[in-house]
């Protein structure tokens, strides 16, 4: 193998900059042309083709978004778009590619090799966390850690005016954020779409809330069953009659300055990507799992689910009373 690509996908997480000059830097250390492609899927079809260099990727590791641009191709999504985005990648003489995203992007590799051959190596990237055979993917750590600094401050303003408030953090199907950063804050109670939520509990800890607690924060994934942080809010103030402030943290968790645990783990597993395609192990992800890089069939990170931490979700429990 002589030439691959590069690109990344989906939602951006921190920590992309930091695996794209892994992977650029090991593809060149093990003698391979590494050719970034910009906006991910949208970009193999309408030619972003841009050669790398080691030098091409300095002062990127400490940088949040990414450098080649992301994006959702709907384009991509239909079989003309994949035909044009594989004839184009052939006309670069591009042979493998290295898909740094979530389950969207492991989806479009899938589609790219059954149709056209052309076999990926994927890297997990999204805040979310929500892939199967990482303990963690690439943006989630540093996620975590920002929603903290906002809850923290929220804390503050919630205990000078006694207050209640739900906080809403990213995962539109998974509540890895909600748990951290709901422990991590000394939530009240978590609100996750793994679980039901039971208006029963939050009324059990809302009890102390005005007897001796001067503040109350639920954190609530969005993509919780009940729809989200202001639907939460509403009904318990109608069954409780609670008060109440909400706010939606969004997309201020994508962004930002990876931590050290995202920088390193992106730095690892862009250099296992490439180890794995030049071993000729495709359609594989690269993930870590209790310390050792492991390679999982693209197909299962995301139709096997990953499993919240039940011990995780018993201490947030006995912690908010
Ligand atoms: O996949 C990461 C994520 O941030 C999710 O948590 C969120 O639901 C989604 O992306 C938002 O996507 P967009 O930025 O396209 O609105």
């Amino acid at each position: 193998m002589k030439r691959i690509g590069v690109f990344t996908s989906g939602g951006d997480a921190p920590g992309m900059n930091a695996c794209i000059r892994a992977v650029v830097r090991a593809g060149i250390y093990y003698g391979l042309e590494v050719i970034g492609i910009g906006h991910g899927y949208q970009g193999m079809i309408n030619g972003e083709f841009i050669p790398l260099q080691a030098r091409s990727v300095s002062n990127i590791l400490q940088r949040g978004g990414t450098i080649l641009k992301t994006a959702r191709s709907e384009e991509f999504m239909t079989k003309e778009g994949r035909a044009k985005a594989a004839k184009n990648l052939k006309e670069q003489g591009i042979e493998a590619l290295v898909a740094i995203g979530g389950d969207g992007t492991f989806r479009g590799a899938i589609a790219l090799y059954e149709e056209h051959g052309i076999p990926s190596v994927g890297i997990p990237a999204t805040i979310d966390n929500d892939l199967y055979g990482t303990d963690y993917t690439i943006g989630y750590d540093t996620a975590v850690n920002t929603a903290l600094e906002s809850i923290d401050k929220i804390r503050d303003t919630a205990d000078a005016h006694d207050r209640l408030f739900y906080v809403e953090v990213m995962g539109r199907t998974s509540g890895f954020i909600a748990v951290e950063a709901g422990i991590g804050g000394g939530a009240e109670y978590i609100a996750i779409p793994e679980e039901q939520t039971d208006y029963e509990e939050i009324k059990n800890v809302l009890k102390g809330f005005r007897k001796d607690k001067t503040s109350s924060i639920i954190i609530v994934a969005e993509g919780d069953e009940e729809g989200g942080a202001f639907k939460i809010a509403r009904k318990v103030k109608e069954l409780y009659g609670f008060d109440y402030r909400v706010v939606v943290l969004g997309h201020i968790q994508r962004g930002g300055s990876p931590s050290a645990r995202d920088r390193i783990l992106a730095s690892k597993l862009g250099v296992a990507a490439v180890e794995a395609l030049i071993s000729g192990k495709f359609n594989v992800m690269v993930g870590e799992v209790k310390g050792e890089i492991k390679l999982t069939p693209l197909k299962e990170t995301f139709r096997r689910r990953k499993e919240l931490d039940p011990y995780l979700l018993k201490i947030a429990k006995i912690l908010s009373i």
